[in-house]
């Protein structure tokens, strides 16, 4: 193990007592985001009720995430989880001659919920069929048209590991004049990102899982062009242009896209952002992707050197590599007996790597599933 990752891992407790490879469900909990919450703790014990102090907080947190993906602060949201931005974006939208959404099979189900929820008002929902662990791009080319409306694209899959070819998508549903909404969720902290090169419209990611904080707090990015033609309807205090106002009779979404808010913010979890991201910027996102890639291609060797069906395409870069098992949940109540943490969805085993993994917590895996060669499903 490298001196820089020995450093790294030293600051995430749970590996005193773990094998920790389950960040596609919950990142590990570094000591740096233990102390911001702390902080948060501290300063309620010692002042009471210091809103002007939480607030200020809470637009660090917009500040440290906008410039983490390229944005500009007034372009993101704070929410609660990604379906609240999801559900934001979707009350505000009409179904009238753009009617199609157009999405994969591989998004995750609140994704389909949300846009299945809205046909009462005029949504036609089509899904697309992944073949081979992909969806391709030419088969959301031949989906989109020019009655495409939005185009939801996860930019890994939860499932399989499998990454979108988002360039070729956005490229394809902006030729139609279609939005696109990408979910970064499961790829979310793992590599640098910039929303405005990819050029999509929305992006939405929670910080539970590879931002590595805590659930309750989750972000949506709007084109600064669509912000104020969009008006949620799902809305609340927090969206008004001065919540402070407390106008009880008027409704005056805010000029940013702090109009895709509703709510009180997460106070507890604003701390945490700039923490968690500066601990993954003083390794360097390009140095973490790296790192991330070289754990998922040895898992991927060592998977095929077993003769284990791999559900993840091979060429995948992380972080996620899913493997399939006759009985899954046999697999991780094995690994759970040894102390290694993983997950599974359906009849795949989800090994999911990030910056505090080592090349010893693949062996421990490759260990442990060429001891139950039984509970795995064979090429
Ligand atoms: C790709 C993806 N999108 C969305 C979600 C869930 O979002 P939330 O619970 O914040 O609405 C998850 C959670 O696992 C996910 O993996």
């Amino acid at each position: 193990m490298s001196t820089a990752i020995e450093t790294i891992r030293a600051q995430f407790p749970i590996f005193k007592r773990k094998i920790f490879l389950n960040s596609c469900s919950q990142g590990a909990l570094s000591e740096a985001v233990e102390a911001s919450l702390l902080a948060h703790i501290r300063s309620w014990h010692e002042q009471g009720s210091p809103w002007d102090r939480w607030v200020e907080e809470y637009e660090n947190a917009r500040t440290a995430f906008a410039r983490f993906i390229g944005a500009e602060q007034d372009e993101v949201a704070v929410v609660p989880s990604a379906s609240a931005g999801i559900n934001s974006v979707a009350s505000a939208l009409h179904f009238g001659k753009r009617r199609k959404i157009v999405m994969g099979e591989f998004e995750f189900p609140t994704m389909g919920q949300i846009w299945l929820a809205q046909r009462p008002r005029g949504a036609e929902v089509k899904f697309l069929e992944a073949k081979n662990g992909r969806i391709c791009a030419e088969c959301y080319a031949r989906a989109i048209d020019e009655q495409t409306l939005i185009v939801p694209v996860t930019q890994v899959c939860f499932m399989n590991g499998f990454r979108s070819d988002v360039a070729s998508i956005v490229k394809e549903a902006h030729e139609q004049g279609a939005l696109v909404m990408l979910d970064g969720y499961q790829d979310c902290g793992t590599r640098a990102i910039d929303v405005k090169a990819l050029g999509v419209d929305f992006y939405v990611t929670g910080a539970l899982k590879y931002l590595l904080c805590p659930s309750g707090i989750a972000f949506l990015y709007v084109r600064r062009d669509l912000i104020r033609s969009l008006t949620p309807t799902v809305t609340g205090w927090f969206a008004q242009q001065n919540p402070f106002a407390f106008d009880v009779k008027h409704f005056e979404p805010a000029s940013t896209a702090r109009r895709f808010e509703a709510g009180s913010p997460p106070l507890p979890n604003v701390y945490c952002i700039p923490a968690a991201l500066s601990l993954l910027e003083g390794v360097g996102y390009a140095a973490v992707a790296e790192h991330i890639q070289t754990l998922s291609c040895a898992l991927i060797d060592g998977a095929r050197s077993l003769e284990i069906k791999i559900k993840t395409p091979l060429d995948s870069v992380g972080p996620l590599v899913v493997l399939q098992m006759k009985d899954a949940e046999a697999m991780v109540q094995k690994m759970a007996a040894s102390n290694i943490v993983v997950s599974n969805r359906m009849d795949g085993l989800r090994v999911s790597f990030h910056l505090y993994n080592t090349f010893n917590d693949v062996e421990a895996v490759l260990d442990l599933l060429k001891q139950n060669l039984d509970l795995v499903v064979h090429e």
